[in-house]
């Protein structure tokens, strides 16, 4: 060993044996003990204190695989005299201990935190370089802890207010038309069941402002999802502090196993899941996209014009049928899903309700007949007016798409399943209110022959690929 190395040795064991005569939880400790010796008021509690043995202290929580020594330092956590001390020092507030007592909870179950640490970087775990999985959490998001064990109903009513309102933001934003949970979702994103529980390397930091920890990835790709992953196709609508609502909700979907005994979680959300209605479930599969569904959007994250599903000209010229059909196998090459129970997973029975609540205000009298059996039909002069009339909006070959406003004409469930007499009619009397007008004799003045034509024409686009 060289004489440089064996100093650094030495300086090393030098130091590492300070910091263990020294440790800081022992600082924290005699300070307590002053404290506590300070404010006694009288002898015997004076005595008491000045006997106080000053050691690490921990709990060990065998069916929760934790050692939590975080009372080395907040050693005053059940000591009523401390209510008003400094945060170290300080009682816990609120009756959280008294609800989940000390030998049987810990801390890290609520705090998260690295248990068996005594200092307090690496207890902590939150600054830039340290690298602890589960980092403490921010007070602001500890409430997504208590979803582990209690019901979210429970919880909108006894002190976890934040985590309830979290997750009626969940459902009513419709993440579930992209995300999976419970099996049950889009697939645009990924499932998002355990995403509570992944370590802090499964975030990637580059555009992570402030503290680099898993909540704040949250928070600021709640914000933004754009500024976090610069191509996200993630789509939210939300107010300002509805972030952080989200990002407790979203800290809740934890896949740690919370033995038996701890759980006050009486309903699975499969089964919430199917107490809810048609406007619900439109909320939490549908709305991210489709919002009101009164209006055609032209979105820009994904390129392409999302139609307006209740709009009335659609619900009149369109049958349940042909609807279900669409929701049941989606549209291939576009953002829409298939939905069905082998797909995105939903039952027969939700898609239903969903299309009970999307046709809740179709108008009463249909849209009038066309009768394309009293026509021949002309694929080649349907063509040429496809080309004049229909190919800025749809598309060379009909696939929509991209910088233009039309939708897929060619995805499969239109080609396979579509009535003709539906398209013809769609082109005939077009959607009021969005950019497919009227091409009938009520609007651009095209004959019924025509639009057969231009029907017969579309028709065989599947094949021009
Ligand atoms: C070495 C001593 C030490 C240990 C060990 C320690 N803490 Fe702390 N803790 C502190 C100090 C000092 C503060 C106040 C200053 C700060 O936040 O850095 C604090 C603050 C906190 C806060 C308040 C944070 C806030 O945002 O106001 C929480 C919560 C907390 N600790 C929980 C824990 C948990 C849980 C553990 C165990 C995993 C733990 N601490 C272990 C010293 C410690
Ligand atoms: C049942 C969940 C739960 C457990 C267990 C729990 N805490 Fe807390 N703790 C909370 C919540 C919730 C808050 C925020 C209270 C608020 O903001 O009103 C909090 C707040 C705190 C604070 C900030 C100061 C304060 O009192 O508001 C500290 C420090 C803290 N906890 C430390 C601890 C330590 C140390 C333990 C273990 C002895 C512990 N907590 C156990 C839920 C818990
Ligand atoms: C690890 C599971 C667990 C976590 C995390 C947890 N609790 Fe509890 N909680 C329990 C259990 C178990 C009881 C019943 C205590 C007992 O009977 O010993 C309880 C009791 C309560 C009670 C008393 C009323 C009742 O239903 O018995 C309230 C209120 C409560 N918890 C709220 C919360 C809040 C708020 C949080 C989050 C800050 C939280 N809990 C976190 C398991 C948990
Ligand atoms: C239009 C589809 C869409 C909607 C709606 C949507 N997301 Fe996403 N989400 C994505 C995509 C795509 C990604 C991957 C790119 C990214 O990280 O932004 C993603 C990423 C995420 C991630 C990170 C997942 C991981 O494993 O990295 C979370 C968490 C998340 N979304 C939560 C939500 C929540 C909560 C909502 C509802 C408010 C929501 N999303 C709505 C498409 C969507
Ligand atoms: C991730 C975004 C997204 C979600 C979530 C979504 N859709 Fe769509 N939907 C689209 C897009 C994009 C199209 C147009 C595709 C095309 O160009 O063919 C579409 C088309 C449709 C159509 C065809 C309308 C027409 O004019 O023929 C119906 C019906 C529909 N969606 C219903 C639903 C229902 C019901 C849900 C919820 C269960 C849903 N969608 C969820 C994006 C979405
Ligand atoms: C100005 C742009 C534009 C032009 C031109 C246009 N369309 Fe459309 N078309 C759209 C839009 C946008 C939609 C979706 C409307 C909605 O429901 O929101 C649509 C919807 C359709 C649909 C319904 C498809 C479905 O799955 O529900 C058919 C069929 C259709 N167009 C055919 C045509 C034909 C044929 C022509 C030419 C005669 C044409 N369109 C011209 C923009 C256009």
């Amino acid at each position: 060993m060289s004489l440089i190395s064996g100093l650094i040795f030495l300086a090393f064991m030098l130091l590492t044996g300070f910091r263990e005569l020294s440790p800081e939880w022992k600082k924290y400790q005699n300070e307590y003990k002053e404290l506590l010796i300070k404010n006694a008021k009288d002898e015997a509690t004076k005595k008491k204190a000045k006997s106080l043995d000053v050691k690490i202290q921990q709990i060990y929580l065998s069916s929760l695989k934790r050692i939590d020594r975080c009372t080395s330092c907040h050693i005053g956590v059940e000591n009523p005299l401390m209510a008003n001390a400094e945060i170290v020092y300080k009682q816990h507030s609120g009756d959280y201990l008294k609800d989940h007592p000390l030998d049987k909870f810990g801390c890290t179950i609520c705090h998260n935190g690295q248990g068996r640490a005594t200092n307090l970087k690496e207890a902590h775990g939150a600054g830039r370089d340290t690298h602890w999985d589960y980092p403490i959490m921010p007070l602001k998001y500890v409430q997504s802890s208590c979803a582990q064990c209690h019901e979210f109903e429970m919880l909108k009513q006894n002190r976890g207010e934040i985590v309830a309102a979290g997750e009626k933001l969940f459902r009513e934003k419709g993440c579930k038309g992209c995300h999976k949970l419970n099996g049950i979702g889009g697939i645009l994103g990924k499932a998002l069941g355990g995403i509570g529980s992944q370590p802090i390397a499964y975030f990637p930091m580059k555009y992570v402002k402030d503290e680099q920890t898993p909540y704040s990835w949250h928070k600021q790709h709640f914000d933004d999802p754009r500024n976090i992953v610069p191509e996200s196709e993630m789509k939210i609508d939300i107010k300002d502090k509805e972030s952080d609502l989200l990002t407790t909700y979203t800290l809740t979907l934890r896949s740690d196993e919370i033995p038996q005994q701890y759980r006050r979680i009486w309903q699975s959300p499969r089964s919430r899941e199917a107490a809810m209605d048609g406007e619900a479930l439109y909320k939490m599969y549908c709305i991210a996209c489709h919002t009101s569904g009164k209006y055609s959007i032209y979105d820009d994250i994904f390129k392409r014009t999302i139609p307006a599903i209740m709009n009335p000209a659609f619900l009149k010229s369109i049958d349940d049928k042909f609807l279900k059909k669409i929701i049941e196998e989606g549209r291939s090459e576009t953002q829409m899903t298939a939905w069905k129970a082998d797909a995105a997973g939903l039952s027969d029975e939700k898609i239903n309700k969903i299309l009970q609540y999307i046709t809740r205000d179709r108008p009463a009298e249909k849209s009038e007949p066309f009768i394309l059996s009293r026509f021949n039909q002309n694929i080649k002069n349907g063509e040429k007016l496809y080309e004049v009339r229909c190919q800025m909006c749809h598309g060379p070959k009909g696939e929509g798409g991209e910088k233009i406003l039309g939708i897929s004409l060619v995805n499969p469930v239109v080609q396979k399943e579509a009535d003709p007499e539906f398209l013809a009619i769609t082109v005939r009397d077009g959607r009021q209110g969005t950019p497919m007008v009227a091409f009938g004799s009520k609007g651009l003045g095209l004959e019924n022959q025509d639009i057969v034509n231009i029907v017969a024409y579309v028709r065989t686009l599947s094949s021009k690929k």
